[in-house]
């Protein structure tokens, strides 16, 4: 089937079988080399990307779930003006996730700032979703309160 859809800015037409999980078209038919897709639906959590701004696992989403979606994977993310915001939180608080699991939280992280999301329970249910846990939940919560105060002083600045 044909999908309409747009990855990382880029507004593509993909033909794809309807059940393709997201993980292998990013890899696959986007040369998308940081996506992951190695558990076989062990729920590992590596594998996030936003989809319409919110967190999914990608080997979870098949193909017909992303027609007129917005998708933004680590690879695209990372040369973004946020992704200088959740390095610089990481920074401040003195923590950062694990090499394994660090894009995936970081797209976590990204999506909490920028819905301005606050409350702790809330937090670390999202980031729940990834089977890592390296990060101390208070300092999990902490990058996330840091994250959403950077962005707030950018985009005052700004205007
Ligand atoms: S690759 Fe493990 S949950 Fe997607």
């Amino acid at each position: 089937m044909k999908i309409d859809c747009s990855i990382d800015g880029r507004t593509l037409t993909l033909s794809l079988n309807s059940n393709k999980p997201l993980s292998l078209i990013l890899s696959e038919n986007i040369g998308d080399g940081s996506a992951v897709n190695h558990c076989k639906g062990q729920m590992c959590g590596l594998c996030a990307v936003l989809v319409d701004g919110k967190p999914m696992l990608s080997c979870m989403v098949p193909a017909f779930e992303i027609r007129g979606k917005e998708i933004i994977t680590f690879e695209g993310f990372q040369k973004t003006r946020g992704m200088k915001d959740i390095e610089k939180a990481y920074e401040m608080v003195g923590a950062a996730p694990c090499p394994d699991c660090y894009e995936s939280k970081t797209m976590i992280f990204e999506s909490l700032i920028s819905d301005g999301v606050s409350e702790p329970d809330e937090i670390l249910k999202e980031l729940s979703i990834i089977r890592c846990h390296c990060l101390d939940p208070e300092d999990a919560v902490k990058i996330v309160l840091k994250g959403i105060d950077i962005r707030r002083k950018r985009r005052v600045r700004r205007s």
